[in-house]
C-alpha cells in the first residue's frame, strides 16, 4: 500500500497568507496542515508516500517536510507543473504508485485519524475505491454524494448548484489501481479540472466496488480565517498537548493550564492561559496571552494581552493597547504602537488583509 499526498493547487482562499507560501504549510497548533495527513498516514502503516508539488511553493514544501525521516516515513516529491486537478496529480504519480492499492489524501484537510479502520475495510471488502462523507451545511462548496436509503453510493457530483444531498466528500480516498483506467476515460471539467470525482462516478458506471462511508470525528476546513482559529482551537482541545516547558520564566510570570513553551523562550511578567502553544526563541514580556492561542517560532510580543488568535513565525506585536482576540498575523508582520506624534493610525498593510479597529 502507499498513499499520495496533494499539496500542489493554488490557495487563493487564504490570501494574503498564501502569496507567499503554500497552504497547506500554514500552521494549525504550531504545526502544518500537511504533516497531519503525514502523520495519519504513517499512523495507518503506510510509510511509502509520494507528495504532489507545484513549481511555485514545491521548494518551501519540500524544505519544511524533508525526505520523511522525521515521520518514519519515505517521501518521494512528485512536480504537477500545473494545477490541473485532482485526477491529473494522481496521473502524474502513476510512475511512483505502479499497480499498488493507494491512500489520496488532500494536503489541506484536517481530519480526525480513522484511516487505520477505512482501510481495513477497503481491503477486507476488496473494494475499488472508498470514499468518505461528512455532512455539511453548504454542499455546493465541495463534492457532493448521493447514497439510497441503505447508504450505498449512487452517483457523485462536484460543487453541484443543486446539491443531491448534505454528505461532502471529505478529501481522503482509497483506491486500487481501477482508479488509472477510469482516469483515462475522464474528460476535464468546466472548470477545465480532471476531476477525481469523474473518475469514481466512471468506476460506479462501471459496476467496480465502490463504497463510502461516514466520518465519525471532525472533519475541519481551513479555507479561510475563521476556519483557520476553529480548527486551531480543536486541535489545542482535542491533540493530546502534553504541558511542556523548555524555555524559561521569571518570578513574576505565570502559566496556568495545558501550555507548550519552546526552546530559548523567554516569559517575563506575563500571565498564559492554556491551552497555548508557543514556539521557540520568542519574548514574551508584560502580557497576557489567553487560551486557543499558537504562536510559532521567533515572535515578540511586549505590552499585549491576546487570545485565540495564530501568530506565524517571526512576527511583532508591541504595545497595543487594546484586548487582541480572533486574530492571524502573518510571518514578520509587525503591529506596533505609534512612536511619534501626531497620534495617528499608521498602516502598511499588504493585499487582501483585513483590519478591524475597536
Ligand atoms: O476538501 C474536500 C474537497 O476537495 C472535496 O469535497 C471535493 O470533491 C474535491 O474536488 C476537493 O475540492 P477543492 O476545490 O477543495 O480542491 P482544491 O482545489 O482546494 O484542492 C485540494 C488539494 O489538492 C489542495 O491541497 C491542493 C491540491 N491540488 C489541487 C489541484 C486542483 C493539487 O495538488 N493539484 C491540483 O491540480
Amino acid at each position: 500500500m502507499k498513499a499520495i499526498i496533494l499539496s500542489g493547487g493554488k490557495g487563493t482562499r487564504l490570501r494574503p497568507l498564501t502569496y507567499t507560501g503554500a497552504k497547506q504549510l500554514v500552521p494549525v497548533a504550531n504545526k502544518p496542515i500537511l504533516w497531519y495527513g503525514i502523520e495519519s498516514i504513517v499512523e495507518a502503516g503506510i510509510t511509502e508516500i509520494g507528495i504532489i508539488i507545484s513549481p511555485e511553493t514545491g521548494e518551501e514544501v519540500k524544505a519544511k517536510t524533508g525526505n520523511g525521516d522525521r515521520f518514519g516515513a519515505k517521501i518521494t516529491y512528485i512536480l504537477q507543473d500545473q494545477p490541473a486537478g485532482l485526477a491529473h496529480a494522481v496521473k502524474i504519480a502513476q510512475p511512483f504508485l505502479g499497480d499498488s492499492p493507494f491512500v489520496m489524501y488532500l494536503g489541506d484537510n484536517l481530519v480526525q485519524s480513522e484511516l487505520g479502520l477505512f482501510l481495513e475495510h477497503f481491503h477486507s471488502h476488496q473494494l475499488d475505491a472508498l470514499t468518505m462523507l461528512c455532512p455539511v451545511e453548504n454542499p455546493s462548496a465541495f463534492g457532493v454524494a448521493e447514497v439510497d436509503e441503505k447508504g450505498r453510493l449512487l452517483r457523485l457530483v462536484e460543487k453541484p448548484k443543486v446539491p443531491p444531498s448534505n454528505l461532502a466528500l471529505v478529501g481522503i480516498y482509497i483506491f486500487s489501481n481501477a482508479i488509472h483506467g477510469a482516469i483515462a476515460a475522464i474528460q476535464p471539467s468546466a472548470r477545465g479540472e480532471l476531476e477525481i470525482t469523474d473518475a469514481i462516478q466512471t468506476l460506479i458506471e462501471q459496476q467496480k466496488a465502490v463504497e463510502a462511508k461516514q466520518i465519525r470525528g471532525w472533519w475541519l476546513d481551513t479555507g479561510k480565517k475563521d476556519d483557520l482559529l476553529e480548527a486551531n482551537r480543536v486541535i489545542l482541545d482535542t491533540c493530546c498537548m502534553e504541558p511542556k516547558n523548555q524555555g524559561e520564566m521569571d518570578a513574576d510570570s505565570k502559566i496556568i493550564g495545558r501550555v507548550q513553551l519552546g526552546a530559548g523562550t523567554k516569559v517575563v511578567n506575563s500571565t498564559i492561559r492554556g491551552p497555548v502553544v508557543i514556539g521557540d526563541n520568542c519574548h514574551i514580556e508584560n502580557c497576557f496571552i489567553g487560551p486557543y492561542t499558537s504562536i510559532a517560532d521567533q515572535v515578540k510580543m511586549v505590552d499585549v494581552d491576546l487570545e485565540h488568535s495564530v501568530l506565524l513565525q517571526g512576527a511583532t506585536v508591541e504595545g497595543i493597547h487594546h484586548r487582541i482576540v480572533d486574530s492571524l498575523i502573518g510571518q514578520r508582520a509587525q503591529l506596533k504602537e505609534a512612536p511619534k506624534r501626531p497620534k495617528a493610525l499608521r498602516f502598511m498593510v499588504g493585499d487582501d488583509c483585513q483590519i478591524e479597529l475597536a
